[in-house]
């Protein structure tokens, strides 16, 4: 399940929707590059059989005093690049899909060799999800009115809504991911284990297939540095980063 957008050079739009689309539901391609998901903008696509780790879209320093600079440096520069690293080298063990965009990989995860499976699971959706938080960041944006409607409709009011996405986030056992999804018409809320998100396995039901709109890194180096074992603090601060923008234009 899952949705996205980004502008990163390496994620090349709409040749890998359709390259999306053929591989997980079987669809072919007509050559005239419409998406087979709503509203994705772009898929993340390797360059010559590798990905790419993208600069963040912000300085380091950006998202002060809410996320401190170097817990940005440290999580995008080591971690997000060790998954990049770990997810290329296992698909240097199945050139085949070295062409694949990493959607394509993630919604058909059950379906990859066993050799290099949990691999791919694992920093092949570290690489994703990351790539989609940064996205999502920023300071000074202002909820908009799509969000503000559908987040209305689907928890009664705001204030419910983050309770809810606070209260799930606090709940998360160990490292994971809250997201925000659309499915059906409406504002669900899901949480992930390890780096695992919404678009593993959607492809199994297309139809099904959800929009995610927002993720919060729940993993202790999201926030140990600056709020050591205090994730509570973490989470409340998390509306101050979001990037209302960017979730206006995913809805
Ligand atoms: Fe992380």
């Amino acid at each position: 399940m899952k949705d996205f957008k980004t502008s990163r050079k390496n994620f090349i739009k709409a040749s890998a929707l359709v390259g999306l689309g053929t591989f997980a539901f079987g669809i072919e391609a007509k050559g005239n590059n419409k998406p087979t998901r709503e509203n994705q903008a772009s898929d993340i696509l390797p360059i010559n059989g590798k990905f790419e780790l993208a600069p963040l879209p912000y300085p380091a320093n950006a998202l002060e005093p809410f996320i401190d600079t170097q817990t940005m440096e440290i999580h995008h520069g080591k971690h997000h690049q060790a998954y990049v690293n770990k997810l290329n080298d296992a698909l240097v063990l199945m050139p085949s899909l070295q062409n694949k965009s990493l959607e394509n990989l993630l919604v058909n995860i059950s379906d990859l060799p066993e050799n290099i499976r949990n691999t791919v699971r694992n920093h092949g959706g570290g690489h994703w999800n990351h790539t989609f938080f940064w996205k999502s960041l920023k300071v000074g944006t202002k909820m908009g009115p799509k969000f503000t409607d559908l987040a209305s409709k689907s928890f009664g009011s705001i204030e419910q809504c983050k309770a809810n996405f606070e209260k799930l986030s606090l709940g998360i056992f160990g490292s994971g991911w809250a997201w925000l999804i659309v499915q059906d018409g409406q504002l669900k809320m899901v949480t992930s284990a390890n780096q695992d998100n919404p678009l593993m396995d959607a492809g199994k039901e297309p139809k099904r297939m959800p929009k995610v709109i927002l993720g919060i890194d729940v993993w202790e180096h999201a926030y140990y540095l600056k709020h050591k074992n205090k994730r509570a603090d973490y989470v409340s601060s998390f509306w101050n980063v979001v990037n209302w923008d960017e979730i206006e234009t995913l809805l």
